[in-house]
């Protein structure tokens, strides 16, 4: 099966400090050479500590960021050489849901406007068939008819939330790239939205690219896992590899600690930072010489699980 999206060697570098003349002095690398596929009709999960890159790869999936080097692929092409037509085809085909609803809603829309704005920019459609549209697309996320006419701050954070998918399903994409979703949202609504996600994938066949901190969230929702830390990705596998059989000494780790949890570990007082080698050097209680000059790849445990460490080398 060809993949929706392919991501290759991806590298993106920050600047975060330039000199008097305005050259950039010092970068942060955010992602260190990030590689995967998302397929059509799956989830592929997306955990690691804040700070790892899981935002930035979402935004560059999105095309909401640039990369330094390496590329994506949309459907074999890579996107930053898709012009026109195509170019639209791949925006309209991949979209988002942020973490916050209340930031990403306009406040001045009402939301059967804010459902079918990106109709109304795609297609010619009239008044009464964009609205025709809404009351479909607010049945979808079991929202009520009341609420077509209603503004954002009308809504609960969770409604919020629901009209920010059905804004992202209008335009019948292939994946949604979900950052977050239900990060913001009242424990108790959280799987609501959580089931809203899965029951939408089944009806439409949509793919998703799910960031979260939340380890029992992931594991509901993918099939496939990725594991990040500091701009690599150190694990990758099924959710059953990933959270029974985790193999990074970082992805146990994470597995370890309380569930739902934002994960803090402490630092081992050495250099917290490496420049080559393992990201998490470090951090790591079987780390060894080795492991400095380890250049981060997957190695293959299984043909569905893979990981970058020197001990299954
Ligand atoms: N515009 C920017 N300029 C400079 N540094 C940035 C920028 N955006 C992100 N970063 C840095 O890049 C790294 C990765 O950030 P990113 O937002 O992708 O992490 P994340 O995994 O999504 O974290 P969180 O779980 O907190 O959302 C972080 O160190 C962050 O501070
Ligand atoms: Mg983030």
């Amino acid at each position: 099966m060809e993949p929706i999206v392919e991501v290759k060697e991806v590298v993106k570098l920050y600047p975060i400090k330039r000199n008097f003349f305005g050259r950039v002095e010092k970068f942060l690398r955010a992602l260190g050479g990030v590689s995967l596929k998302v397929y059509p009709g799956e989830t592929l999960g997306v955990i690691g500590e804040s700070g790892c890159g899981k935002s930035t790869l979402g935004k560059i999936i999105l095309d909401l960021e640039r990369l330094t080097s390496g590329k994506v692929l949309f459907k074999g092409k890579e996107i930053g050489k898709l012009k026109g037509e195509e170019y639209r085809v791949y925006r309209r085909n991949i979209q988002a849901v942020f973490q916050n609803p209340s930031n990403s809603l306009n406040p001045r829309m009402r939301i059967w406007e804010i459902v079918t704005e990106g109709l109304k920019i795609n297609d010619d459609l009239e008044k009464e068939e964009l609205l025709e549209r809404a009351r479909e697309l607010i049945k979808m996320v079991n929202l009520s008819e009341s609420s077509l006419f209603k503004y954002p701050h009308q809504l609960s954070g969770g409604q919020k939330q629901r009209v920010a998918i059905a804004r992202a399903v209008a335009l019948k994409p292939e994946l949604i790239v979900a950052d977050e979703p239900t990060s913001a949202l009242d424990v108790s609504v959280q799987s609501q939205i959580v089931n809203l996600f899965l029951e939408l994938q089944e009806n439409l066949n949509l793919s998703y690219f799910f960031i979260s901190h939340s380890l029992p969230v992931v594991e509901a929702v993918s099939d496939r896992v990725i594991v990040m830390y500091k701009g690599f990705i150190v694990e990758e596998g099924s959710s059953r590899d990933v959270f029974t059989q985790s193999a990074h000494p970082y992805t146990k780790l994470l597995i370890s600690s309380l569930p739902g949890s934002r994960v803090k570990f402490k630092e081992t007082g050495e250099e917290s930072e490496v420049e080559t080698g393992c990201p998490f050097y470090p951090r790591c209680p079987y780390r060894k010489k080795e492991c400095l000059k380890f250049n981060v790849k997957l190695l293959e445990l299984s043909e569905s699980h893979r990981v970058a460490c020197v001990l299954y080398s």
